[in-house]
């Protein structure tokens, strides 16, 4: 694989990176993204109409089956070459990596990234959805073709159990926000890896490392709202453009 020459040059020189991930950086894992066709039982369903508190309001067993049947399928997924390029390339000689991310898997963390931000919350932090309390209890399991779940109760004050993840309408967690500006605002490349950028905020990351001066890279098989924000783009998939571009910027140059 090909490192496009202006891409591979500004990894080379990078001191300090930040790769910002959508919902495309796990797909190669097996997990399907928001706006590609959805599979099976929730096809029919976008995100929106899934993942607000409206939705939440009126059918708790419904939106909670669906995340549950993410949740199990993330579960038995594993993280691809692409997840492991970003956690390796940091090292005594390489740059400064830190993970920004929209996805609430845990794939860049089981590939062994350390530091990673989550801006949309994390499919395993459940949580109470009138008190807040943190829910570490059982969780009921979804066959194949169940569309509806009773959520738990919480132990503290009887409300129900939420999944810890930021829906629409909902604002996004102000530290891993903070940290998410911080981290552009101070890198020197920023990656743009996997998301359609039409979420907002997180869609304005790559316009705001930018403005602040790092070369933005976009890795996509298609073009998308941020397509214009980036400095190079890349038509090329995770799990083959990232590990060809560790593998590259850590060579001797010739
Ligand atoms: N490699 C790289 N990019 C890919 C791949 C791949 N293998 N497969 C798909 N993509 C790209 C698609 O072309 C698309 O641009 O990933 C993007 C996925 O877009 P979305 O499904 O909109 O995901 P994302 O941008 O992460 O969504 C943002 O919306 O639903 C909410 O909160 C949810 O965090 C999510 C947010």
């Amino acid at each position: 694989m090909a490192v496009p020459e202006p891409v591979l040059t500004a990894a080379r020189s990078a001191r300090r990176v930040v790769v910002l991930t959508g919902a495309g950086m796990s797909a190669e894992s097996g997990v399907p993204t928001f706006r590609d066709a959805q599979s099976g039982l929730w096809e029919r369903y976008s995100p929106e109409e899934l993942a607000t508190p409206q939705a939440w309001r009126r059918d708790r067993p419904f939106v909670l089956a669906w995340y549950l049947w993410r949740f199990g399928l993330v579960s038995t997924v594993e993280p691809h070459a692409g997840h492991r390029a970003v956690a390796g390339w940091a090292g005594a000689d390489g740059p400064e990596v830190a993970v920004v991310t929209q996805n609430v898997d845990d794939l860049h963390e089981r590939a062994g990234s350390s530091e990673v931000v989550h801006l949309h919350g994390a499919l395993a932090d459940w949580r109470c959805e009138d008190c807040a309390q943190r829910y570490d209890g059982p969780l009921p399991s979804v066959a194949e073709g169940v569309d509806r779940v009773e959520p738990p109760r919480c132990g503290a004050c009887g409300a129900a159990i939420r999944p810890g993840v930021v829906w629409f309408g909902e604002a996004l967690p102000l530290g891993p926000w903070s940290e998410a500006v911080a981290r552009v605002e101070d890198a020197d490349l920023v990656l743009v890896v996997g998301t359609s950028g039409i979420v907002h905020p997180a869609a304005g990351l790559p316009a705001i490392a930018r403005a602040a001066g790092a070369v933005v890279v976009e890795v996509n098989p298609v073009e998308t709202e941020v397509s214009d924000v980036a400095h190079h783009v890349w038509r090329e998939t995770a799990a083959v453009a990232l590990p060809a571009l560790v593998e590259a910027a850590r060579l001797p140059e010739r």
